[in-house]
Formats: C-alpha cells, sequence, structure tokens
C-alpha cells in the first residue's frame, strides 16, 4: 500500500500527515503558532518562517511515529507549493526537497486552496458532482463550481478583505486575541444575533464576489459610536451580530449561486468553516432545499497537511501527469484565474 508524507507551512501551522493510498489518514500533526502571533494581532511573517524551521523536524517525526513508520517506508512526498508566505512555503519545500532528493522518490507539489476545495473528499468521496464549493479562510473567500475531481472553475470571490481576515481584525481592534474567528464564534454564544442590524452587502452587477469591507466598516462604526469594549452591557449581542452578518453575507452569495447554477452537493471549507453557527445554518439551508451537503470536519477545515497528502495522493493515483519535478518553486500568491484543470 502506497504511503505519502506530505507537508504544509504556507502560512502559520508547521503540518504534517501520512496518508495511504485508499485516503486513510494515518497521522495528521498540526502544530499552531498562535501564541506567537497573538501579541500583535495577525500574523508576523519572518516569525512565521523562524516558527517553522524550528518545529517543522519535530512535527514530520511525530506524524510518522504516529502512522507507526519510518521515512524507508514512505514511497512519495507531498508539500504545499502555494499561494501562501513566501518564507513560510519556502521552509517546507526545502525540507520536501531534501527528503525526496535523499530518498530518491517523487516529491508532488500541491496547491494550497485546491487542497482545501477537495479536503471535503476526504471524509466524501461520493459526494454528488458537479458541487458548488465555498472555500472562506483567512486569506481566500471564493466559490467555486466543481465539474468533476481536480477541476474549479471560480463563479465568484472577495474584493477586499477574506471573511475570516474581517472576523481577525474586529477581534483584533476589540483586542480580543487570534485568531478571531474562534474567539467571536465562542463569545457569540451568550448574545442576540439580532440586536445590531447588520446588512448584506449588494454588488450592483450580477456578479457573485463578496465584500467584507462594508461590514468591518459597519462593525468599527459601531465600536466607536457605542464606545464598545468586552465591558459593555451589549457586547455579546454586538459580537453575535457581527458574526450573523458575516455568516449572512457568506450564504446570500452560496444561495444566489446554487439557484443559478443547479448543483448536485454544495459544500463548504477552509477555516472559516470551523464555525459552527455557520456549519448550521448551512446545512439547515441546504436540508431546507433539498441539496447534498458537506463540510469537512474541524481538524481538516484549519490549515493541515492531511488535506495535503489524500490531494496529493489521489492525483499521483488518477493522473499520469503529476509532476515530479525537484526543479519546483514556491510561489506567493493565488495564480490560477477561472477554469484551473490541476
Ligand atoms: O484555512 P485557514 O486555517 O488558513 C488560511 O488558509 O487562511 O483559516 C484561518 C482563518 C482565520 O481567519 C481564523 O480566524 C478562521 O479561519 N477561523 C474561524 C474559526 N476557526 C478558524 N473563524 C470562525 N470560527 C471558527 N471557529
Ligand atoms: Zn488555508
Amino acid at each position: 500500500m502506497k504511503k505519502i508524507l506530505a507537508i504544509e507551512t504556507s502560512c502559520d501551522e508547521t503540518a504534517a500527515a501520512v496518508v495511504d493510498e485508499k485516503i486513510n489518514i494515518l497521522s495528521n500533526i498540526v502544530l499552531s503558532q498562535d501564541e506567537i502571533h497573538a501579541p500583535y494581532g495577525g500574523i508576523v511573517p519572518e516569525l512565521a518562517s523562524r516558527q517553522h524551521i524550528i518545529s517543522l523536524t519535530y512535527v514530520v517525526e511525530e506524524a510518522l511515529t504516529r502512522a507507526g513508520l519510518s521515512l524507508a517506508d514512505i514511497d512519495a512526498f507531498a508539500v504545499t507549493q502555494g499561494p501562501g508566505l513566501i518564507g513560510s512555503l519556502l521552509v517546507g519545500l526545502s525540507l520536501a526537497k531534501g527528503l525526496a532528493f535523499y530518498w530518491q522518490k517523487p516529491l508532488i507539489p500541491v496547491d494550497h486552496l485546491e487542497a482545501h476545495l477537495e479536503s471535503v473528499f476526504i471524509e466524501q468521496p461520493d459526494l454528488p458532482l458537479p458541487a458548488l464549493g465555498l472555500l472562506v479562510s483567512g486569506g481566500h473567500t471564493s466559490l467555486y463550481w466543481l465539474p468533476h475531481r481536480l477541476s474549479y472553475q471560480l463563479l465568484g470571490r472577495t474584493r477586499d478583505d477574506a471573511a475570516g481576515e474581517a472576523l481577525d481584525k474586529v477581534a483584533k481592534f476589540l483586542d480580543l486575541g487570534y485568531p478571531g474567528g474562534p474567539i467571536i464564534e465562542r463569545l457569540a454564544e451568550k448574545g442576540d444575533g439580532e440586536a445590531f442590524p447588520f446588512s448584506v452587502p449588494q454588488m450592483r452587477d450580477k456578479s457573485l464576489d463578496f465584500s467584507f469591507s462594508g461590514l468591518k466598516t459597519a462593525a468599527l462604526k459601531y465600536i466607536r459610536e457605542e464606545n464598545i469594549s468586552s465591558n459593555h452591557p451589549r457586547f455579546h449581542d454586538f459580537i453575535a451580530s457581527f458574526e450573523r452578518g458575516v455568516i449572512r453575507a457568506l450564504l446570500s452569495n452560496m444561495k444566489r449561486a446554487a439557484l443559478r447554477y443547479r448543483p448536485r452537493s454544495v459544500f463548504l471549507c477552509g477555516g472559516v468553516s470551523r464555525n459552527k453557527h455557520l456549519r448550521q445554518a448551512f446545512l439547515k439551508w441546504a436540508r431546507k432545499k433539498g441539496w447534498p451537503a458537506a463540510i469537512p470536519s474541524p481538524q481538516y477545515c484549519t490549515d493541515n497537511a492531511a488535506m495535503v497528502g489524500a490531494l496529493a495522493m489521489f492525483k499521483w493515483l488518477t493522473k499520469s501527469t503529476v509532476s515530479l519535478d525537484l526543479e519546483l518553486n514556491a510561489y506567493p500568491r493565488f495564480i490560477p484565474e477561472g477554469d484551473k484543470s490541476g
């Protein structure tokens, strides 16, 4: 049975995983750098790369140990090539290249966004296609049409902030800590999501693009005008209302796209899709409309190497064109526009 060791260091999680050819996740280790970046209220790229270089070999060792394997048992290596922070990507890429070079095994590059999109198939390999997928993370908020596996058409993307970025920025403004998404989720539990009106952003054209800067600005205006801080009597109501505004903005585009494109299934992926209020609202809507729906388990939503290994294995098994090139380079930005047939 083939086994892949996958490495993911595109942002601020140091991650390694082992995946077998049946897409069983034999191990999935994620070392968060949240504590390092929290004092700054956001990711400091240089600190992220420096921490990856310290932690990565330990994380890889742990992934092998948990899988009960050694490097000699690994048949191929996989690594996130981009998009992401360039310094962080280079740390993962260097180790993966070194391993592939030493062991003379294939090195399979993986696009971070494709890995998020395909993470839904780890647990639901038979999800009906074509599917409509919403990738919602700290760096991206994009809606994709998936006619079949490894094929993605971009239908809409954020014109300004990503959803996770908007949650993180408002949390930072209120000094709540980093990352803001999970903190806001927890605080929202105690509040009334209808207490503060946040309107859903409307695009003038018929596009399925997103925008979160209006919501963020409205939130900052309330904070200033009503002097909102964590000891304000309506603090929890404010947080719950803002979270609900973000969820409504995400789902309203998903709903419009579903009506327009009539997919056979709908799914969410990416870090923000860990949010349980978003998960509940999405599943409730899908159930009501009768769409088969999927969201990866929380550990496959935020950055992880299992999704990288799973996609690499799927490509290796199904495509003869997988590049096994040791010259591959990192790319920092989102490259593909429109149809990307991996
Ligand atoms: O996918 P991810 O780990 O990294 C990127 O590729 O960006 O997503 C990170 C984002 C952060 O903005 C974080 O605040 C958000 O996901 N996030 C959440 C939750 N957990 C992580 N947002 C809302 N609720 C959560 N439970
Ligand atoms: Zn990500």
